[in-house]
């Protein structure tokens, strides 16, 4: 018998290593690394050469076939970020915390497959069947024709699928799943990987559109479905904060369309319903100028949003001031700070910072540094900006402001929900609208000195 060498993987990057550590040395992430139990010696194993392998079948990179039709999903904001609709013989990885509302959003889906027509296989690891109907009651879906079953054995499930060839399986959730010829518990990263490998090789063979779910733990407790991402087609994640009822489903890789589009639902009592125009839901009541208020007109994918930006200021008692952000990233706020700092002469020394995007939106464009450093500037200062005003641009470490992307779009949401100013970089194109006004800054420190007369 060959000698068993242990082999360890790390969940987020799926580097290999012979030694357990508790910081992966390839991503450098925290608690990720997990023994795998080795392969089991199969046909594969044995020396290429010693049996040939089938000959492949070959065929031109010109294809006579019409692309596949998209299944549309009912939901409007779900066939968006899909880039419009399911492919057939596609794999969807739809990621999230647990407890966003992954099974309800996947459970409305398949309700409006189903009354579409279409045959649609529900397995759910984590819930009975009883659970799942009551939750289908609940959202008033129980008339629709969803299969059911509850079953985290891989063996049973795909023989099942195979059986019956539906057009959509939804698998929830792809942690649950566990195969009887890998040696490891459920939710490691060797099942995790071999129930998508298995589940993704099914799509592909049969036709069928697959759809996983899978959980993301910030301690990488469960093997996080990272690993899974890169052999599905489409990734999905369902994001935001538990507290409010905005939920963003934001593709981030999709081999069939545009990634980066969102949809945004709202959870309700009654399950989650579209917002078909969020912007107008991300800002809150402006009825009068508030100090470290800023809106920011923003780009999610192809979808213009505004969002407010909020900051607050105060004398801090701590050795250590307090820097807190919620939505944006941490890294980028400590930037902002030193070049306003170091360019502009404006300290932070002794305060406190607190900077929130409204609705619990999560915001990565660098196009938000300007709003972001408005509102910090409106909150130090005390001095709001013109209620119906918003800003976008980039800040560079030279203090300069750099134009972004698609400013008209940007503009013309501002315009559709009622904005007359925009304050944006020069050198910013735009072909000019009539119903805003746009104010250009060249840098950081003209737009602390000229809009707050900081600095
Ligand atoms: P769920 O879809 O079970 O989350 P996940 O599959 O991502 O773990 O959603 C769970 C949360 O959603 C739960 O906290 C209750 C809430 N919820 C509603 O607010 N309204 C509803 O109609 C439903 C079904 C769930
Ligand atoms: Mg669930």
């Amino acid at each position: 018998m060959a000698k068993h060498t242990p082999r360890f993987v790390c969940s987020a990057c799926g580097n290999a290593t012979q030694k357990w550590a508790g910081r992966c040395e390839a991503c450098g992430e925290w608690n990720t690394i997990a023994e795998e139990a080795p392969l089991s010696a199969g046909p594969g194993k044995k020396a290429l050469g010693a049996a040939k392998g089938r000959r492949m079948g070959l065929s031109d990179l010109q294809s006579s076939e019409p692309p596949p039709p998209r299944i549309h999903t009912g939901v409007a904001e779900l066939d968006r970020v899909l880039g419009g609709g399911l492919v057939p013989a596609s794999a969807t990885l739809v990621g999230g915390d647990p407890g966003i509302g992954k099974s309800t959003l996947l459970l409305q889906a398949a309700a409006r497959f189903a009354d579409a027509g279409l045959k649609v296989i529900y397995v759910s690891g984590e819930e009975a069947t009883a659970q799942v109907r009551l939750r289908a009651d609940r959202l008033g879906l129980s008339q629709s024709h969803v299969l059911l079953a509850a079953e985290t054995n891989l063996r049973d499930i795909l023989t099942t699928l195979e059986a019956e060839a539906p057009d959509l399986a939804i698998v929830d959730s792809v942690q649950t799943m566990w195969l009887d010829t890998v040696e490891a518990a459920p939710g490691s990263v060797s099942q995790v990987r071999a129930a998508a490998h298995e589940l993704v090789s099914f799509a592909k063979r049969r036709g069928v559109a697959v759809v996983l779910v899978g959980h993301v733990t910030k301690e990488g407790q469960i093997a996080g479905p990272r690993v899974v991402e890169h052999m599905v087609d489409t990734v999905l994640y369902f994001e935001g904060e538990r507290g409010h009822q905005f939920r963003i489903l934001r593709s981030v890789k999709n081999r069939f369309g545009p990634a980066d589009e969102i949809g945004v639902f709202e959870m309700t009592g009654a399950g989650l319903s579209e917002v078909a125009n969020p912007s107008a839901l991300f800002l809150s009541d402006r009825d009068a100028p508030a100090p470290g208020s800023v809106v920011f007109a923003g780009l999610e994918g192809t979808r213009p949003l505004l969002v407010e930006i909020q900051a607050l200021v105060a004398p801090s008692s701590l050795s250590q001031p307090r820097r807190a952000v919620v939505g944006w990233d941490g890294g980028r706020l400590s930037m902002i700070l030193a070049v306003l700092e170091a360019r502009a002469g404006i300290g932070f020394q002794g305060l406190d910072v607190y900077l929130n995007i409204a609705g619990g939106v999560r915001i990565g464009e660098p196009a938000a540094d300007l709003a972001v450093a408005a509102a910090l500037l409106s909150a130090r200062e005390d001095a709001a900006l013109p209620r119906e005003t918003v800003v976008f641009g980039e800040v560079s470490l030279s203090g300069a402001l750099r134009p972004v992307a698609q400013t008209d779009t940007r503009l013309k949401e501002a315009v559709k929900l009622g904005f007359t100013a925009a304050i944006v970089p020069g050198g910013s194109k735009h072909t000019g609208n009539k119903d805003i006004t746009v104010q250009t800054m060249a840098d950081l420190p003209r737009f602390a000195g000229e809009v707050f007369g900081a600095g």
